[in-house]
């Protein structure tokens, strides 16, 4: 049984009443990676100076000469520097005593486990580097990866940092047309994928959705598939494209070596819903990414080199590039990978695998944690984990009852809780406790990881010393984004058009008293399902492409388990029939178009859309109704009756799912 000062006193239903606070404890404190109180204003007094001691931990080939050039939105970092990503999380290590150490601890949906040593990593990461040469690609090209949750995943993306290539990771999860979309939008030369996906006892053929999306010539500047024999599920064969991962890589040799490249080059790009419909590829640069990904994990997460890492995010989203491969690999730590799905053999595997590997760090999302509290307490009460030590949280608003569970049943009490705010485009944590030093409060992301400087701000953009606004930065850290692969203009009309010389992050923030930051959300039409974030634009051109949808508006509404679901109010065009099965056809049609992510959970079928007298649709008023809520100011409707209609809709919804 958890203490009994761990358990909440009463329920919370406004952050306002929170009060509640944690010292780190004490035994943590004393062995912390960072102690001492005075970083903050250390690293105020002079962020490059502090960014640049982080930077000279990293391995140059050539040290750099520039600390920083440039303000926010144009900033580049440690100019005339030259260094490799793989050699810094994974050669470097071979010269220590972690070279036989496990760099990846993985564990498949059968349960049976691999180890892959550090040496064991750069072999495979020079022998696939090789086999990418082999196949025409070169320092710069793109390589796409679609891959499940296999160790040859963070080889793949070591790989192609290792010869310079640009790694760009498509999720598992997206569909044909996903990949389509970002191999012809990146450029990509190469796509790696592997055959299946095992999920859930089942195989997810992912070569075939890559042949899908390669169909009829759709992707003409790909020239081959490198297909990872994994799954075992029979797969096409195209001559001349599609080749064998096993057998190139049994010929390949193990002598490859690590491409100098410039701190500036373009590390990775990874793919991201924003409020401008299609997805963005996102530019990460090599030095000021690796630069911040070490310091973050190693102050956030406290790694030191007897922990097992886990962080239980997928590869094919931030989280997973910054907290599965590079941070914890360029601290040198033992990362744990599972392939399966918590639910999977059964409810309770998170624990029973952390128990069993003896995991000393957990990293997973509030979504995760909020399954788990519905699926019963019994699942994790059973087990002690004595080894864990620390819980971190990220992907979306952590509400302060799902924190209190996590740190009560998982950590026992004994665990700091480190609730991390940042996102694709920051590269790295942002806002969040130091555990060792930093008093927590459930539901607050707290403080500013030393060296960054976020604002909360009000409509006109003057900042505020408390209360809610819009969290902007106006100074720049080295783990930023460089912009959005191939549309400079799009960068800046998405991010620093809102506020004058300031990052927009598409995030309302509220700034307490203390100077504790509260994370309160999406401003802008991108909806934050289970921690991914997704388009409503990208929903709603989905769905006008069904033959049967004339419009479409798409939003998010709050859902106690995935912190916010998709509800769709789609018009059909005229002549076209509601069908019993149209609902479901629909929403198989996103989820084949966009990926499963993306299906809607709610469709109504609508009459009408509430809209301005100009034209625009009224989102916030479907919000409203989605909710169940009183409407609110109706006055500028150009058709009033349109909502008291589709409030009748969304009842007969409600009334459906009830009687189901
Ligand atoms: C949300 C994931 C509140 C936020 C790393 C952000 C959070 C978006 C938190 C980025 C948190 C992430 N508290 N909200 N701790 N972490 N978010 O790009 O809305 O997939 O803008 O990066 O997730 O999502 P992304």
């Amino acid at each position: 049984m958890p203490p009994k000062r761990d358990r909440p006193q009463e329920r919370m239903d406004s952050l306002l009443r929170e009060e509640r606070r944690f010292d780190p404890p004490p035994g943590f404190a004393a062995q912390a990676n960072v102690r001492d109180p005075r970083v903050w204003a250390k690293a105020a007094r002079d962020p490059d100076a502090f960014w640049a001691g982080w930077a000279r931990r990293l391995d140059w080939i050539k040290p750099f000469r520039t600390v920083r050039k440039g303000s926010i939105g144009a900033a580049r970092w440690f100019l005339g520097g030259r260094l490799n990503a793989c050699a810094n999380a994974v050669d470097r290590h071979l010269a220590t005593p972690r070279r036989w150490k496990a760099a990846l601890l993985w564990v498949g949906e059968d349960q049976r486990h691999r180890t892959i040593t550090y040496q064991e990593l750069r072999d495979e990461t020079a022998r696939l580097g090789n086999v990418l040469k082999g196949l025409g690609v070169r320092n710069g090209d793109r390589v796409a990866i679609y891959m499940g949750m296999v160790p040859e995943l963070p080889v793949a993306v070591l790989a192609c940092a290792r010869i310079g290539a640009v790694h760009s990771v498509i999720f598992g999860g997206f569909s044909a047309a996903s990949i389509r979309d970002r191999v012809n939008d990146m450029g990509a030369k190469v796509l790696i994928c592997a055959d299946g996906a095992r999920r859930r006892g089942g195989v997810v053929d992912l070569k075939r959705a890559v042949d899908e999306a390669l169909e009829g010539g759709a992707c003409p500047g790909l020239e081959s598939v490198l297909v990872f024999e994994h799954a075992g599920n029979p797969v096409a064969w195209k001559a001349g494209r599609d080749r064998s991962w096993r057998e190139l890589m049994a010929g390949a040799s193990a002598e490859c070596p690590c491409e100098p490249m410039d701190s500036e080059d373009t590390l990775f790009l990874l793919y991201t819903s924003g409020s401008t419909g299609r997805p963005k590829g996102i530019r990460h640069a090599t030095a000021g990414y690796l630069t911040a990904t070490l310091a973050t994990t190693n102050w956030v997460f406290d790694i030191k080199d007897q922990d097992l890492y886990w962080c239980t995010a997928d590869l094919g989203w931030i989280t997973g590039h910054s907290y599965l491969a590079y941070g914890p690999l360029l601290n040198g730590a033992t990362c744990f990978l599972y392939e399966s799905t918590p639910d999977y053999p059964d409810k309770g595997v998170l624990w029973s695998l952390v128990e069993r590997w003896g995991v000393t760090v957990l990293y997973t999302a509030p979504t995760t944690i909020r399954a788990c509290m519905q699926w019963g307490d019994a699942w994790v009460d059973r087990r002690t984990m004595p080894s864990l030590r620390l819980l971190g949280s990220v992907g979306e608003p952590i509400n302060p009852e799902a924190w209190m569970w996590y740190r009560a049943h998982v950590g026992k009490g004994r665990c700091p809780v480190v609730d991390t705010w940042w996102q694709t485009e920051t590269g790295a944590v942002m806002i969040s406790p130091l555990p060792g030093l930093t008093p927590t409060k459930p539901g607050s992301a707290t403080r500013p990881f030393p060296g960054t400087f976020p604002e909360v701000v009000d409509d006109e953009g003057r900042t505020l010393k408390e209360g809610a606004g819009y969290l902007v930065y106006r100074r720049p850290w080295p783990g930023m984004t460089r912009g959005i692969w191939n549309n400079p203009e799009l960068y800046r009309r998405t991010y620093f058009s809102r506020f004058k010389g300031a990052y927009f992050s598409g995030d309302a923030a509220r700034l307490d008293a203390d100077g504790y930051f509260w994370l309160m959300g999406r401003v802008d039409d991108v909806v934050n399902v289970s921690g991914h974030r997704i388009g409503t634009m990208e929903v709603e051109s989905a769905l006008v492409d069904h033959p049967a949808v004339a419009e479409a508006a798409v939003i998010g509404r709050a859902d106690p388990l995935k912190g916010q679901a998709l509800a769709a109010f789609v018009i059909l065009k005229s002549g076209k029939e509601a069908g019993p099965g149209l609902v479901g056809e629909l929403r198989e049609h996103v989820g084949k178009v966009i990926g499963p992510i993306a299906k809607p959970d709610d469709v109504v079928l609508a009459s009408a859309l509430p809209k301005t007298r100009s034209g625009k649709i009224m989102r916030r008023l479907l919000r409203d109704v989605a909710e169940g809520r009183p409407l609110g100011d109706v006055t500028t409707l150009a058709d009033p009756e349109a909502v008291v209609r589709l409030e009748a809709e969304v009842r007969r919804l409600r009334a459906d799912r009830r009687n189901a």
